[in-house]
């Protein structure tokens, strides 16, 4: 049965893990699909691991589009979230544009990034049918303004605000919240303060679901892997076995474990 919203929720309400899996094309969504990933997430990352720049920053709409489609064409029945890219969300008009274009390609839902200041947006997306997940805590657009990838949320007055901000979101309308490297005692509160599910990376198994890029999994990408990351493809003997290996870890809680964690 493929994934929808609802799952997502009633994963949440029955204490159920999910994984989550980013995707940019057609083949390799077709596997992660097939080994029963939840949602294939079509990460902005790609201007990184496809494109080969050092943020996520040059990456236009049409580049997210055209990389949705082909996801979507590959997908057996996961649930398929696109990222907004850089400044796509900057103004109400800008966000409906890139949330046709995006949802049109194939999306089942889309995910912004940023804080409480995102409301206003995202209540008018949801009136207009799109599903949205808002990322929180080390939001990788905003590299330049926090001056490198830094775990978000250490002291006290930043993780209350970010739980703030996650309350904020979820009474907006945010269906799904997506928490990246923030302390794992932070993300233990904001779970429970919040009712929808929320995806994490870098913030600790007390999220309901887990995604990681497929590079990093996969052992490709370039440079030193971050803390959250594990290979999934070291001990088994195909790409496919490592999709389901990562599957199965998130579903049986070993993944992440202490040593992934802030
Ligand atoms: O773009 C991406 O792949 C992401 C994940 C790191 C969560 O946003």
């Amino acid at each position: 049965m493929a994934v929808t919203l609802r799952t997502l929720h009633k994963y949440r309400a029955d204490k159920q893990k999910f994984s989550v899996l980013t995707a940019y094309d057609a083949c390799f969504a077709q596997r992660i699909s097939e080994a029963g990933i939840d949602v294939m997430l079509v990460g902005d990352s790609l201007g990184m691991v496809l494109q080969g720049h050092d943020s996520t920053v040059p990456v236009s709409v049409a580049d997210m589009a055209y990389h949705t489609a082909a996801v979507a064409r590959g997908n057996t029945g996961s649930l398929v979230m696109a990222d907004m890219p850089f400044m796509a969300a900057a103004t109400l008009e800008r966000a409906l544009d890139a949330a046709t274009t995006l949802m049109q390609a194939g999306a089942n839902m889309v995910k912004l990034e940023g804080a409480g200041w995102l409301a206003d947006t995202i209540a008018v997306l949801k009136r207009n049918g799109v599903p949205v997940c808002a990322h929180l805590g080390l939001t990788p657009q905003s590299v330049n303004a926090f001056g490198g990838y830094r775990v978000q949320g250490r002291d006290e007055d930043t993780a209350r605000q970010l739980i703030d901000d996650a309350l904020a979101l979820e009474a907006a309308g945010a269906d799904v919240l997506l928490l990246e490297c923030v302390p794992r005692a932070v993300t233990a509160k904001l779970v429970a303060s919040v009712s929808v599910p929320v995806i994490g990376i870098g913030a600790g198994p007390e999220c309901d679901g887990q995604v990681l890029v497929m590079h990093d999994l996969l052992g490709v990408s370039p440079g030193k892997p971050a803390r959250f990351v594990r290979n999934f493809l070291a001990g088994n003997d195909s790409i496919e076995a490592a999709f389901r290996a990562y599957d199965r870890a998130i579903k049986d809680g070993s993944f992440p474990a202490d040593e992934h964690c802030f």
